[in-house]
């Protein structure tokens, strides 16, 4: 795993932009999962300013977003497929048909599910998934128990997660309690993942996925079996880290061939 420690998540959202912008500098056609939330705003944003000023183009990239509630319109502002469309689909200049999104409305979500993980077979595989994290240690909707080797299936939410999304739906009563999910077998079958989190509130989430056992308990902690994890935090969500000290010198002591930034 790297981790990499940024100052604030301004810092911490550019660096990711730069890390996506070099994988499609070098391989134009790159295969991108995306994640929704908070958390990844401040990379989107990034991205889209590399589009508009930069010509950073998109036009060759496909992306999979990792998760959506069952039963909510498309057009319903709290939906990921709007979410998603708003914050950066509709910014850039992916293809038509370029992004795909678990269909939250389809009548057999076993065959919607496997037609996903066909979906991203089919195209190659993912080069680069980004992440956040809940507050229980969740990655995508696997709420802590799920199987390690899980692959995209309908989960139900944690009342931790139904909370902490109340904030998006007005009230806890108003969350969907299904949605569809990547696996984490799904989702370790990336080349990269690349993990953001921002925050005092997932100090622990994020100490117990870098530090703590490997364990469905913190399903976010089998990224710790990743060949290429990076984990990009700022200074809060750090703060729990007992090898703080050393991320930092590692971070600034990469050979220059290395770096990011
Ligand atoms: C979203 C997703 C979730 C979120 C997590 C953190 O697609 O898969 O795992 O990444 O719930 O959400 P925020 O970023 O809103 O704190």
């Amino acid at each position: 795993m790297e981790v990499i420690i940024k100052k604030d998540r301004e810092s911490a959202g550019r660096l990711a932009a730069k890390i996506i912008a070099g994988l499609i500098n070098r391989n134009p056609a790159a295969v991108l999962g995306l994640a929704t939330g908070s958390t990844p705003l401040g990379l989107y944003n990034e991205l889209v300013r590399m589009h508009k000023e930069e010509s950073l183009s998109f036009r060759h990239v496909k992306t999979f977003n990792l998760d959506e509630y069952i039963g909510l319109d498309p057009a319903d502002p709290c939906s990921f497929y709007n979410e998603m469309h708003t914050n950066l689909l509709k910014r850039i200049d992916l293809a038509e048909g370029a992004a795909q999104i678990p269909d939250g409305r389809a009548k057999d979500i076993v065959a919607s599910c496997e037609a996903y993980e066909a979906a991203i077979k089919r195209a190659g595989g993912i080069d680069l998934q980004v992440l956040g994290i809940g507050h229980d240690g969740h990655l995508a909707f696997n709420e802590p128990g799920s199987s390690l080797s899980s692959r995209t299936r309908i989960k139900t939410l944690s009342k931790v997660t139904i909370k902490a999304n109340a904030r998006f739906f007005g009230s806890e009563e108003r969350v969907p309690k299904h949605v569809m999910t990547m696996g984490l077998g799904t989702i370790m079958e990336a080349r990269t993942c690349m993990m953001l989190a921002f925050g005092k509130d997932k100090a622990d989430a994020v100490a117990a996925t870098v530090e703590g056992p490997v364990s469905a308990s913190c399903p976010a902690s089998v990224l710790q079996f990743h060949q290429n994890a990076i984990i990009i935090l700022d200074e809060e969500a750090a703060s729990k880290l007992q090898r703080h000290d050393y991320y930092i010198d590692v971070y600034e002591d990469k050979p220059d061939w290395q770096r990011y930034e």
